[in-house]
């Protein structure tokens, strides 16, 4: 499947190259076989920024049609999480919150007492969040909890509201499936039995929608969703003193039926060499070699509630969109 690349040379680090949070994440993973970077790099303002016009291409349906799911079922959806009490909404990974801004209106509407925590690793993202929020909310409790929360956070309880966890926008979908158990037990241990959470993901390609659909969705005709991959090169550049020449790779995304997921790869068109200054790094690729940035899966309904078993969660209710592409899944700690 990927072409293995001959072992990195060392070079002598510049110490005039400031640290980076990103620093250890590449040299892991411009030293694997086959290379690899996590996708959690993709997020730096300039990443997010293009994050942000890819839920905006006509290809990309995923942010629309869960929206659309939230327009057309958000009032059920929070009546069955809160029941007649007050609500607490836990969003993993809120980013700009912006989808988000539907359920809240739905709860605000049916006069439940409300309270909104936000957590993200980005404090600008959540201040951001929360200054959007206080204007068109003056009255909404906002929590902002700034954390990684695939790596560990603790969810405290707030009094008598019952709380609903948020985990929407397909964010599983970047994880593999044991890495997602990890993180919905650690939620699961902080929960009281009875509370709730949302997932939102995305479906697997079958008789209800193509698999050229989610091939498109990240093979855009403008290139966003390319230059929003390639970004993970410049951002090496940037941060680390790297000398990617960006025309020299390309954005590859593969639909895996094996796997059940599109895999997204930096392609490099010819042999190169690439030297990295912070990290006293050489890395070299053969023409047509990869480097693995992205999975994102997608699942069945089934696969979905047997993720969430096995993480300690009941599944209680499920929503999807009219052609069956994306689906809400509401469920209980049991
Ligand atoms: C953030 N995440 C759910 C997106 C996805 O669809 O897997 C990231 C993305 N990668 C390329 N396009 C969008």
């Amino acid at each position: 499947m990927w072409a293995a690349g001959p072992r990195q040379a060392p070079m002598a680090a510049n110490p005039a190259v400031p640290f980076s949070p990103i620093a250890a994440d590449v040299l892991n993973g411009l030293s694997s076989t086959p290379k690899r970077l996590p996708p959690r790099l993709f997020y730096d303002d300039a990443g997010s920024a293009l994050f942000e016009q890819i839920t905006k291409l006509p290809e990309y349906y995923l942010t629309r049609t869960e929206r659309a799911i939230f327009e057309q079922h958000g009032t059920e959806i929070v009546e069955a999480a809160a029941g007649q009490g007050a609500l607490t909404m836990v969003e993993l990974g809120a980013g700009s919150a912006e989808k988000t801004g539907v359920l809240i209106d739905r709860a605000l509407r049916r006069n439940l007492a409300l309270t909104y925590e936000p957590v993200d690793v980005s404090r600008a993202a959540l201040s951001s969040a929360a200054s959007q929020l206080a204007a068109r909310w003056p009255e909404l409790p906002v929590r902002p909890l700034a954390a990684d929360y695939a790596n560990g956070f603790r969810l405290v309880p707030n009094g008598a509201h019952r709380r609903l966890v948020l985990w929407i926008g397909s964010s599983m979908g970047n994880f593999e499936h044991t890495e997602v158990v990890r993180i919905l037990r650690n939620v699961r241990r902080h929960l009281h039995a009875g509370e709730g959470l949302l997932v939102g993901a995305d479906l697997a390609p079958g008789k209800s929608k193509q698999v050229d659909v989610v091939r498109a969705a990240y093979n855009d005709r403008s290139g966003v969703t390319a230059r929003f991959n390639l970004n993970l090169l410049a951002r090496i550049n940037r941060e680390l003193g790297g000398n990617f020449d960006l025309a020299a790779f390309r954005h590859v995304a593969e639909w895996n039926p094996q796997a059940s997921a599109m895999q997204i790869y930096v392609q490099s068109v010819r042999a190169q060499q690439v030297a990295i200054r912070a990290l006293g790094l050489r890395v070299r690729f053969l023409a047509g070699e990869r480097i693995h940035t992205e999975n994102s899966y997608k699942y069945a309904p089934r696969q979905l509630a047997a993720i969430l078993r096995s993480a300690g969660f009941e599944p209680r209710q499920g929503w999807h969109d009219e052609r069956k592409w994306f689906a809400v899944m509401l469920a209980r700690a049991a």
